[in-house]
């Protein structure tokens, strides 16, 4: 049985000490959740998820990390560095990387193995926009977007990776997918995996994100091919993703 995973992706929002108190509210209230729960945070409160949550039941990653080693990228954080904070996972290829930063599916594939490389969890998001969905393309779309990932790791790694399912008309818009559509799409990109490697696409968690919220999450959760979520509006307010955190169990 895959356990459940609950990601809160912050985005470009927080700061010292309302993430302090979101983390406080979040860790009084956790208690034994029976899923497993990470934040991933701006790079410059990583320090300060790994003071205040080392020892918790939440885990904590980053939102992205360079295509390269190390060297002359100015702006741009490595793999090793976002591990030196102990993170256990970081985002890569999410659609706002994608539409405002030019990220071509090769460039998020390289990054899905420099996080690996350096003992990190992988996130890679796929999905597709609304005009893509309306074109009949969705298959085709999250398809391209995996097999790019999957083309950058070695066959062991695969089992290392999470996916994360986000229709890009889903974020941040209220409109979420229902769990049959989602449930759809999560099916199709396992189906893919397995043709690579059957027992590690049966480990793989496949995460939903797109405006889940607590009132959509259980829903959602109950589909036999969502694993968890990536939460993004509602991982900002510690009720809205502890009672999210509660639906997966
Ligand atoms: P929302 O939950 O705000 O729609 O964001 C989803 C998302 O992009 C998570 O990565």
């Amino acid at each position: 049985m895959r356990r459940k995973l609950i990601t809160g992706n912050w985005k470009m929002n927080g700061g010292l000490a309302s993430n302090a108190a979101l983390l406080s509210a979040v860790k009084s209230e956790l208690g034994q959740p029976s899923c497993q729960v990470a934040v991933c945070a701006p790079a410059p409160y990583l320090a300060q998820c790994q003071q205040l949550l080392s020892g918790t039941q939440v885990a904590w990653g980053a939102q992205d990390v360079s295509a390269h080693d190390a060297g002359a990228y100015t702006g741009e954080v490595s793999a090793a560095m976002v591990k030196d904070f102990d993170c256990a996972y970081v985002i890569v290829g999410h659609s706002e990387r994608r539409a405002y930063h030019g990220e071509s599916d090769e460039t998020v594939g390289r990054k899905a193995a420099r996080a690996i490389a350096a003992g990190l969890i992988p996130i890679a998001c796929v999905g597709e926009t609304l005009a893509e969905r309306e074109a009949g393309q969705t298959e085709q779309v999250v398809q391209r977007q995996l097999d790019a990932v999957l083309a950058q790791l070695a066959g062991n790694d695969l089992a290392k990776l999470v996916v994360a399912y986000e229709p890009v008309w889903a974020i941040g818009t209220g409109k979420t997918a229902t769990p049959q559509m989602a449930q759809d799409v999560h099916a199709f990109l396992r189906g893919r995996i397995a043709a690579r490697d059957a027992q590690a696409a049966s480990g793989i968690q496949i995460l939903y994100g797109g405006s889940m919220k607590p009132d959509n999450a259980a829903e959602l959760l109950a589909m036999s091919d969502i694993d968890g979520g990536l939460i993004g509006g509602a991982a900002l307010k510690a009720t809205d993703f502890l009672a999210i955190v509660r639906a997966a169990a």
